[in-house]
């Protein structure tokens, strides 16, 4: 399976969107001074800096060597490791991610290495794609994808939960969850739905030959575009957002 690649050019011009719309998490977060947080999943750092701005001690992940290296460019703690295998234990008051774990299909992996980075009360607060996202987008790269004999089901690198099923993985994982909701955020995109395409769904587009795949991105567009363009607005992507707050609690039941 081909897999996501970041290049920090494209991400600036076709994604910055990601990073400016993780305001409601950090302030669901309430980051406090002094506080040492993981960034989970840190792209190129521009929130991290906002945690480390409020006066926190911030370590940030990612799997994206390129990510990292930008991220390490805003002079922040970053390092790659995937997330599903972290290599902390009991040493952090928080988790902070944003736009990430959708992309991890081992989420529970993700949710024992969480469990086991935080402390005792520690919180883990993260936003990310849900149950129903870029659905109109998606259905219409698999019916593309099905004229030219490809499953794309298959290739599809994304995890969208219900809030219903991710309460009961945190929970099972000995979470306390303290709030979650699914909720819809149409999002205006910088281009149009072929570059979205480009930037972002390189697992689904890599399944066909790279010479098929910008006429492939043009065919999904024209079909998205009853549901995803107008005149007035432009071009949104039908995103929707997992927003939810758990702790570790302070001792583990029985
Ligand atoms: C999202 O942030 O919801 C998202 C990003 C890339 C692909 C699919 C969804």
């Amino acid at each position: 399976m081909t897999t996501q690649q970041w290049d920090p050019i494209s991400y600036e011009r076709q994604a910055r969107f990601v990073s400016n719309l993780g305001a409601g998490v950090v302030e669901l977060l309430a980051p406090q001074p002094g506080e040492r947080i993981l960034d989970l999943g840190c792209g190129d750092g521009a929130l991290t800096e906002t945690l480390v701005a409020a006066g926190c001690q911030v370590v940030a992940i990612d799997g994206s060597p390129e990510q990292v290296a930008g991220a390490r460019a805003r002079g922040l703690d970053a390092r790659v490791h995937d997330a599903a295998s972290l290599p902390f234990v009991t040493e952090f008051d928080a988790v902070f991610s944003n736009a990430v774990l959708h992309w991890i299909r081992d989420a529970d992996g993700v949710l024992d290495s969480v469990f086991r980075a935080l402390k005792p009360g520690g919180r883990f607060v993260a936003e990310f794609g849900g149950a129903g996202c870029v659905e109109t987008v998606r259905l219409a790269v698999y019916d593309a994808l099905a004229r030219r004999r490809v499953d794309g089901a298959a290739a599809d690198p994304w995890f969208f939960p219900t809030a219903e099923r991710y309460q009961q993985m945190l929970e099972r994982h000995g979470f306390t969850v303290e709030m979650i909701t699914l909720f819809a955020r149409p999002t205006p995109l910088p281009g149009d739905i072929a570059d979205w395409l480009e930037t972002f769904a390189h697992p689904l587009l890599g399944t066909i030959p790279k010479a098929e795949r910008r006429a492939l991105a043009e065919e999904v567009r024209d079909a998205v575009a009853p549901k995803l363009y107008d005149a007035e607005r432009g071009w949104w992507a039908d995103y929707t957002r997992l927003r939810f707050a758990a702790v570790r609690p302070q001792m583990a039941d029985g």
